[in-house]
Order: C-alpha cells, then sequence, then structure tokens
C-alpha cells in the first residue's frame, strides 16, 4: 500500500476541524489588527532562503528540501515563512505603498528534521510581518498578538521568554567577546559548533549537543555587550510589555536559530507537564537587515509564527477543544427512484435558503436512511413519496423527538426557521 512520506500527515476528521476553526479565529483575531492576508509560493529559489534564512543555521544547512525543476532551476520547500514575505514585499513594492504593513499568513512548512511528537517535515505554521516600524512599540504589539490569541483560545500553561541580540555594533561587539571566549575551549566543543566558530559563534549558544557543557554556561552575555541604543531599545519593549500586563522572562539563551534576527528575539513555551520537548509554540524577533540584505530597501521588520501542531498538542493536553462540529438540518430521501428529482431540486433550494441539507444519493431503504440521518446526526428527516408531491404536504421528523409534521411546501423553509431557530445561521 502506498503511504504518506515520513514526517507528513493527513487532514482529516477532527483535525480538519481544529484547523478550519483556528483559520476562522485568526481570520477575525487579524482584522481587528488590520493585518493582510499573504499567501507566497510554497516553492522559491533556492538562494531567497540560503540568503534570508542563512547559509550556516541547521534550517539551510540540514533541513531544506532542495530539488532542481525541469528546466534545472534550484528551487526549495519553504522551510518558514519570513523570507517568502519579505520577497514579496521587495517584489510587488510594497515598501512604495502605506506603511507601516502587517502582513499574516498560514500555511504548510517543510523541514526534514527527525520526526516526532510536535516535530513533522510538514507542518503547519500561522505567522505575521510588520514591516516599516523600528519602534518598540511594534516588537511589543507582535508580541502581544501571540499572548491575545492564546487568551481567546483559553490556553493557559504558557510562558513569554524575550531576549535582545542587539544591533548590527553589539552584535559585532559580542561576537568578537565569544570568538575570545572560545578559542581555548574549541576542541571541547562539537564539529558543528567548530564550524560555527568560524562562520557564526552566535550560533554555538543555541547547540543543542554542547548545551550541558560548563563552558556554555559561563560564556559571556549579550546583556553586557549591548550599546545604549540597543539596551533602550530593549528597554522600552519591556516597559510596553508591563503596560499590556504581559508577563515575560528575559532569557538570555534565546538566540534562535535563523540568522536574520537584530534586537527583540522571543520563544512562547508550553508550560504543561508532561508535554515534552518540542514546547516551543511561537517564536519571533526583530530583523532590521533582512529587506536591505534580500534586495529591498532599508525597511525595517518584525514578526512571528506559530507551529499549529504543537499549539493543538497544547490545547488537547489542556482539555481545550476548538472543533466546531456541524450536523445536517436536515436530511432528506425518497421512497423511491421516481422522487429523486424532486429531492435533488428541494434540497438545492433549501440550501440556498441557508439550511444544511443532506440526501440519499443511493436509493438506500427506508431503514438505513433512517440509520443514515442518525449518523449524521440531521436534526430533521423529510421523506419524499408520491403522495407528497402530488399533494405538497411534506411528512417531517423531528430526529431527536421522532414528532412527525405535516408541512406544506410553500411554508416549508418559515417551519424549519422557526424549529430550528438561533442554531440555523443564515
Ligand atoms: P522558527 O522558530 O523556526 O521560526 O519556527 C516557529 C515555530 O514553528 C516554532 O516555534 C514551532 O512551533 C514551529 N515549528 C518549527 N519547526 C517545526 C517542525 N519541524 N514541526 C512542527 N512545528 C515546527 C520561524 O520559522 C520564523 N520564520 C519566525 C519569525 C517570523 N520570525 C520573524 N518572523
Amino acid at each position: 500500500m502506498l503511504q504518506k512520506p515520513k514526517g507528513t500527515y493527513d487532514i482529516y476528521g477532527d483535525r480538519a476541524l481544529e484547523m478550519l476553526y483556528f483559520r476562522k479565529l485568526v481570520n477575525a483575531l487579524m482584522d481587528k489588527y488590520n493585518a493582510k492576508y499573504f499567501e507566497t509560493p510554497i516553492f522559491e529559489s533556492s538562494e531567497l532562503f540560503h540568503r534570508g534564512v542563512g547559509e550556516t543555521t541547521d534550517i539551510v544547512s540540514k533541513e531544506t528540501y532542495d530539488f532542481k525543476d525541469r528546466g534545472n532551476r534550484d528551487l526549495t520547500l519553504r522551510p518558514e515563512g519570513t523570507a517568502g514575505i519579505v520577497r514579496s514585499f521587495i517584489e510587488n513594492k510594497l515598501y512604495a505603498e502605506n506603511l507601516p504593513l502587517k502582513a499574516w499568513y498560514l500555511g504548510p512548512m517543510f523541514r526534514y528534521e527527525r520526526p516526532q511528537a510536535g516535530r513533522h517535515r510538514e507542518f503547519y505554521q500561522f505567522g505575521l510581518e510588520a514591516f516599516g516600524s523600528s519602534d518598540p512599540m511594534m516588537d511589543a504589539e507582535v508580541i502581544g498578538i501571540i499572548v491575545n490569541l492564546f487568551k481567546i483560545l483559553g490556553l493557559k500553561g504558557v510562558s513569554v521568554n524575550i531576549n535582545t541580540l542587539g544591533d548590527k555594533a553589539s552584535r559585532e561587539n559580542y561576537r568578537k567577546a565569544l570568538l575570545d571566549y572560545f578559542k581555548p575551549y574549541l576542541n571541547d566543543l562539537c564539529e558543528d559548533c567548530q564550524r560555527r566558530y568560524e562562520k557564526n559563534p552566535l550560533r554555538i549558544l543555541d547547540c543543542k549537543v554542547d548545551a550541558d557543557k560548563d563552558i556554555m554556561k559561563s560564556a559571556p552575555n549579550m546583556i553586557d555587550y549591548l550599546n545604549e541604543e540597543s539596551k533602550k531599545h530593549f528597554d522600552k519593549v519591556k516597559e510596553y510589555l508591563d503596560v499590556m500586563g504581559i508577563s515575560y522572562k528575559v532569557n538570555s539563551n534565546i538566540v534562535r536559530g535563523l540568522d536574520y534576527y537584530t534586537h527583540t528575539v522571543f520563544e512562547v513555551q508550553a508550560d504543561i507537564d508532561g508535554f515534552g520537548s518540542q514546547n516551543t509554540l511561537a517564536a519571533g524577533g526583530r530583523y532590521d537587515h533582512l529587506v536591505e540584505f534580500i534586495g529591498g530597501p532599508s525597511v525595517p521588520g518584525v514578526g512571528f509564527a506559530v507551529g499549529l501542531e504543537r499549539l493543538f498538542l497544547a490545547l488537547n493536553a489542556e482539555n481545550i477543544d476548538i472543533r466546531e462540529i456541524v450536523c445536517p438540518d436536515v436530511y432528506m430521501f425518497s421512497t423511491s427512484d421516481e422522487q429523486k428529482p424532486y429531492v435533488l431540486s428541494l434540497s438545492n433550494d433549501l440550501r440556498m435558503a441557508g439550511f444544511n441539507v443532506e440526501i440519499d444519493y443511493n436509493g438506500k431503504s427506508f431503514k438505513s436512511n433512517f440509520k443514515q440521518a442518525d449518523k449524521v446526526n440531521a436534526k430533521y428527516i423529510i421523506i419524499i413519496g408520491e403522495e407528497e408531491v402530488n399533494s405538497k404536504v411534506l411528512t417531517v421528523k423531528n430526529n431527536e423527538t421522532k414528532e412527525e409534521y405535516k408541512v406544506n411546501l410553500n411554508d416549508l423553509i418559515e417551519f424549519l426557521d422557526e424549529k430550528l431557530g438561533d442554531e440555523h445561521e443564515d
């Protein structure tokens, strides 16, 4: 039997209901922030990600799905959303329009990682990128969006961790300090870190292999290398988070696995007993030079992405059910094939009048039709026989109370409207 590729999964049943509800919720929330919806290609030129996410990051050096198309182009399945949105922002010259622009997206991302609970090779992210403000107010706003989203969902066990990587000059200072610090210990570091030492020493702090070593614990701290400007920015972000009543921890170990960040970086963790190691539900930060680096003008940006699988795991762990179960208002069937056209046309009219209608297509027996109506949880059953067609008086049965009504065809919509009351949305 053919099977889905390792690390992927099918969306149907409960997961489909969760996804649909989540999309609806996020759509409404994004409107409140005047954020605009974006969809960018699922594959882009490999160069975009190599340049955008960073050549030395794990994502690009080990995890991308790279391929050549039949025209010999180098393409990559997107491992994240930011680079594509930035490309689109530049290519469509959106920087020349009204800024700030808040762009949001929701779709699949691809990383060749070792699959486990909360880690997949195809996974979904909901993200937002805000362009055109270097003000720390935007950093706080962006973190506030995630906090509000989780609050609306009713998720309680979450903690916000923030850090700063400072501006370019502070980062350069810090880079030098790290080079000096790690130099005598180079042989104690893993092979990857020895490579990182040459290319991007900040990455060493993000290493999972070396994380517990003592040399990591006493490594220089970014906070001590920030210049005045960077310190001021970070202090303001904290002040604004306080103003919004958002509690957070400053965690100097957060350096993030992508190269594009400057100033604020953050991760929102699930703080739920037994949740497992993949507990970062959302992450992001500021990237003031990425637009320019990818070939656009100098426009600052800040954004985040939420991992949907992990979020749904966290909701399940807290027994929060976001499925919206939809059941037919009416299940309709005919007693013989002759009345099938009537069923088809009446069900069509009812749907156009706003009702959810399921019908029998297969000419099932009376008994199987009643069973089917129960299985799909239909609220009312309408049976169409020769007599109903001729008399234009229909038999409508409440599938729960089993009460039967004789309803004139002309009064049917009014009848259903009245019976289904608030449950029925136009
Ligand atoms: P990221 O930290 O690589 O950042 O991913 C963001 C979130 O996506 C993670 O916190 C996690 O919830 C989810 N995620 C990542 N990899 C996987 C995986 N293999 N399986 C399941 N979930 C996963 C970014 O992607 C940045 N683009 C975020 C950003 C936006 N920064 C600025 N703007």
